[in-house]
């Protein structure tokens, strides 16, 4: 599946990357900016940035259950990350504390 369509950011690149991070002693935690940075890629319209935030966190799950990576490190990083997804009629906000957008803002809300 694409995520970004800008830079043909998969959620396959999106895993792989996420193994890598995962990898590293004081992991940091995987916004969409760091896992771009990571693929060598940079944000362009950031449309993606909601898209690339649940598929970030879905993975991370999907790794946890497989043993691919630290449960204990993905709860400390759940800790350190709130993430909101509100679904009304049809619009959705997201909102992640700690994002590192293009934009360089603390928080990303599409509507
Ligand atoms: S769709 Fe990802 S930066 Fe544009």
């Amino acid at each position: 599946m694409i995520v970004c369509s800008c830079n043909v950011i998969t959620d396959a690149h999106i895993e792989t990357v996420l193994v890598d991070i995962f990898s590293k002693p004081d992991a940091p935690i995987p916004t969409p900016g760091l896992v771009y940075r990571e693929l060598s890629k940079r944000m362009n319209c950031c449309g993606c940035v909601p898209l690339a935030v649940s598929v970030i966190y879905e993975r991370l799950d999907a790794l946890e259950r497989r043993g691919q990576i630290c449960r204990f490190r993905c709860a400390n990083i759940r800790d350190k990350l709130r993430l909101i997804v509100n679904k009304t009629g049809g619009k959705q906000t997201v909102t992640v504390e700690a994002a590192d957008s293009c934009s360089g803002v603390g928080s990303i809300r599409r509507i």
